[in-house]
């Protein structure tokens, strides 16, 4: 077969889906492409936390900056945020490395997995809050 006939062959007309409204990305696929989220936002915090408790010990008057700096509405959101990013990435790591041991390896319970992990978090972001505010 000649190359220019093979190019018709590929140009043959094939199904085309653009429809960005018809593509679902799979819960298995959302918690991983969050866990990359969470792992960046964790390491970001780490910064940002450091700092935070440098300026806590430096001294009296420092703790007392730091004290009202994590009094604010703002900041502790942004702490909620950060402690609900840690435990999302502890616990959906927990469940990567459950997998790289052979478990949830098949779709239902690979997707069981992931919903019982949701919830855990969820739970567990829920008591970060009570201890921040
Ligand atoms: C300071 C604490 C941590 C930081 C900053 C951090 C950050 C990250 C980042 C940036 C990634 C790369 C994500 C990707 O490329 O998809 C990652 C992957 C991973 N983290 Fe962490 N992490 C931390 C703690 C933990 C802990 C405590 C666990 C244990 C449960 C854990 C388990 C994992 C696992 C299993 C992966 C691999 C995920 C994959 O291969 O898709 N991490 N982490």
């Amino acid at each position: 077969m000649k190359l220019s006939e093979q190019n018709v062959k590929v140009k043959k007309p094939r199904p085309v889906n653009l429809d960005l409204q018809t593509i679902r990305f799979p819960l298995t696929a959302i918690a991983s492409i969050l866990h990359r989220i969470s792992g960046v936002i964790t390491f970001v915090s780490i910064a940002i936390l450091l700092w935070l408790l440098n300026l806590s010990l430096s001294s009296p008057d420092g703790f007392t900056t730091a004290a009202s700096i994590t009094n604010s509405w703002l900041v502790k959101f942004v702490l909620w945020g950060i402690l609900t990013a840690l435990l999302y990435h502890i616990v959906f790591g927990i469940r990567h490395l459950l997998m790289d041991l052979g478990y949830f390896e098949e779709m239902e319970t690979g997707l069981a997995s992931t919903k019982v992990s949701f919830v855990i978090v969820a739970i567990l972001s829920v008591f970060s809050g009570v201890l921040v505010w």
